[in-house]
């Protein structure tokens, strides 16, 4: 074991070992290099300082805060406080706009942009699509297709107060269910399914008495979506020519819609959600491309 006198230069290396000796094995004695320990020292020194300027032991309660008094957290929420300042100032600004003046400020409407988009994210998605493009039965937001209309004004009332949402100011407007409630007959329904059908591009029934279908129409459905087929917002009754259908865009599911209707539902937002997001979220709407 350890004797320290028995202290011997190593014949390989030239360096005196430290005398200490295990099976056979002799440790060198290299000292550390100097730069490594004057490094060393210099981290000690740092540590120290360190510990005085800046929050570093944790104590029974809390922490040594540092003289410095530097403060990640406390950063962090001033940034925020700043944050919901400048935004409640924007918002303060959106909602004494006009949504006209808001689509002509740039700096407002790039607010309302981004705040709608996030608002539409959260609240309208689900239903719209994330690219507000719609599934069946949930209208594509994206495209000059309106039920109930896409200027400024009505797709804010679109919002505000929903679509057969049951509030007082909300659209309504139910296409009659003529097959369920026995407005027409399984046949009469067939022949004005196919003038619709026809009339929108696609194949009638084979066979079908188109002139009967469209004598149908116009005393069933052309005071809802006009004698040109091309619908009539006021009453929310859509287009039977455009590209889009909201439900479907064939014979069958046309068919399916006379004897049935939806009638879908679109809540109301005007309770749920604060004034300065509704504005955002029409102008956000009506800066896809389709608004009026
Ligand atoms: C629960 C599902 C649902 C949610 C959530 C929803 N919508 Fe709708 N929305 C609908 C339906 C269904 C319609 C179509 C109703 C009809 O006329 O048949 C509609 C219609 C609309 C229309 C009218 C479209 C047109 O062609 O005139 C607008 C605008 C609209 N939604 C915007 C929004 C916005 C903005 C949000 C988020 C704040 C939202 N919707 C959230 C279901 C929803
Ligand atoms: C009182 C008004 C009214 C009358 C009358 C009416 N509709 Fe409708 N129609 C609507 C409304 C409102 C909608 C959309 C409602 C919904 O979400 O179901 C609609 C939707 C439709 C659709 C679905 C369109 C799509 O985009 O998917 C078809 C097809 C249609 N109607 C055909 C007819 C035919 C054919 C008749 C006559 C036999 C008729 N409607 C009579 C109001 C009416």
């Amino acid at each position: 074991m350890a004797d320290i006198h028995n202290k011997e230069v190593d014949k390989l290396s030239g360096v005196e070992t430290t005398g200490h000796e295990w099976d056979g094995l002799k440790e060198l004695n290299n000292p550390l290099p100097k730069w490594w320990l004057y490094s060393f020292y210099i981290c000690i020194v740092w540590a120290i300082g360190y510990w005085v300027l800046y929050p570093s032991w944790p104590m029974i309660s809390g922490y040594t805060s540092g003289v410095l008094g530097n403060s990640q957290r406390a950063d962090a929420i001033a940034a925020y406080e700043a944050g919901i300042e400048a935004r409640s100032e924007f918002a303060d600004k959106i909602v004494a706009a006009s949504l006209e003046e808001i689509k002509a400020d740039q700096s407002l409407l790039e607010f309302a942009s981004a705040n709608g988009a996030a608002a539409f994210g959260d609240n309208c998605a689900p239903c719209h699509g994330t690219g507000a493009t719609g599934f069946e039965g949930y209208p594509n937001l994206q495209d000059d297709t309106w039920i109930w209309g896409g200027s400024l004004d009505k797709i804010q009332t679109s919002i505000l107060y929903g679509i057969r949402s049951g509030h007082d100011e909300a659209h309504v407007g139910d296409m009659p269910a003529f097959g369920r409630d026995e407005l027409l007959s399984r046949e009469e329904i067939d022949q004005v399914a196919s003038f619709v059908a026809q009339k929108a591009g696609l194949e009638p029934k084979e066979g079908i008495d188109l002139a009967a279908g469209e004598t149908l129409y116009a005393d069933n459905c052309a005071a809802c979506h006009g004698d040109d087929l091309k619908g009539i917002q006021d009453v929310g009754a859509p287009s039977l020519v455009s590209a889009n259908y909201l439900y479907g865009k064939t014979l069958d599911a046309i068919t399916a819609q006379i004897r049935n209707p939806r009638n879908g539902v679109m809540p109301a937002w005007e309770a749920r959600l604060d004034p300065a997001t509704i504005k955002s979220l029409t102008v956000y709407v009506h800066s896809f491309g389709g608004g009026q």
